[in-house]
């Protein structure tokens, strides 16, 4: 989440939302993936009401409508994401079932217990996965579901290295089964968990990112903020390649159960 000088891990917003607006995702997934999640969630009708927090530009929301029925609320805080959003659902003729608006996920615009579903895809962190489980529980009817990806550890132990860099970036990544225990506790039934495959990150998110830098610095030549986010990217990808096998983006699908 940013902070009162709008800054994400030092850098300014704007520069990062400007640079993702030259991506279609936001963050480490896959159609095949989204629908792998979905293929969980049962009773979804035309009458459904969901809502896909920290939606970015709306790559999986898009999925999600063409394979769900029901009314689906993307929000995101960004505006140039969600102009880009509703820009989206126009061009595959679904903007009478799917709206992009803006808002924050820890001031949600929703009735209590309005929602069949609530999505989220690499974008749970910036509420933090428990309070993020705890607060938006209130907003789900008994029966509906949360699902959520989610940054995890593979393993009990790992390298100083990357264990250190995500204490910097965002400290409550756990193992699995400590997320699912906090899924428990937070009031649902888990349903399920999957490990998202590594082309997730390489093909669809690290790939698409060089062309989006090349573009960025040639518009942006010898900018520092754009040189550190460059940077930021380049060491991120580099540790994923170095130490994949202890971490990853993890999906978590859990029902409410009263
Ligand atoms: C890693 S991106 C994931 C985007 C998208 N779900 C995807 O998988 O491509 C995280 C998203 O969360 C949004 N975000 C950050 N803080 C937010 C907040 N407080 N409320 C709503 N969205 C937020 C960002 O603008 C960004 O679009």
């Amino acid at each position: 989440m940013s902070n009162e000088n709008n800054t994400i891990l030092g850098i300014d917003v704007n520069l990062i939302c400007e640079f993702f607006l030259n991506t279609e995702r936001q963050g480490p997934g896959s159609p095949e993936v989204t629908l792998k999640a979905l293929s969980f969630i049962d009773h979804l009708t035309d009458h459904s009401r969901i809502a896909d927090l920290g939606c970015g530009t709306g790559g999986q929301t898009m999925t999600l409508a063409r394979h769900a029925p029901g009314q689906i609320t993307g929000l995101d805080f960004f505006p140039g994401f969600v102009e880009r959003f509703n820009h989206n659902a126009r061009v595959l003729n679904l903007q009478e079932r799917v709206k992009g608006i803006v808002g924050s996920m820890d001031a949600l615009p929703f009735g209590e217990e309005e929602l069949d579903l609530i999505w989220s895809e690499g974008a749970i962190y910036n509420i933090g996965f428990e309070r993020g489980l705890n607060e938006w529980r209130k907003y789900l009817k008994t029966g509906g579901y949360v699902a959520v990806s989610e940054s995890s550890w593979f393993t009990e132990e790992r390298p100083a290295e990357i264990h250190d860099f995500w204490m910097s970036v965002y400290e409550e990544i756990d193992t699995i089964p400590n997320k699912v225990a906090q899924i428990q506790k937070a009031g649902y039934i888990p349903v399920a968990t999957f490990i998202l495959p590594e082309y997730c990150w390489t093909e669809n998110y690290f790939t698409p990112l060089v062309k989006a830098r090349e573009i960025f610095s040639r518009k942006y030549a010898g900018n520092k903020t754009v040189e550190e986010l460059i940077s930021f990217q380049h060491h991120e990808a580099e540790l994923y390649r170095k130490y994949k096998e202890f971490y990853g983006y993890v999906f978590y699908i859990a029902k409410k159960i009263k």
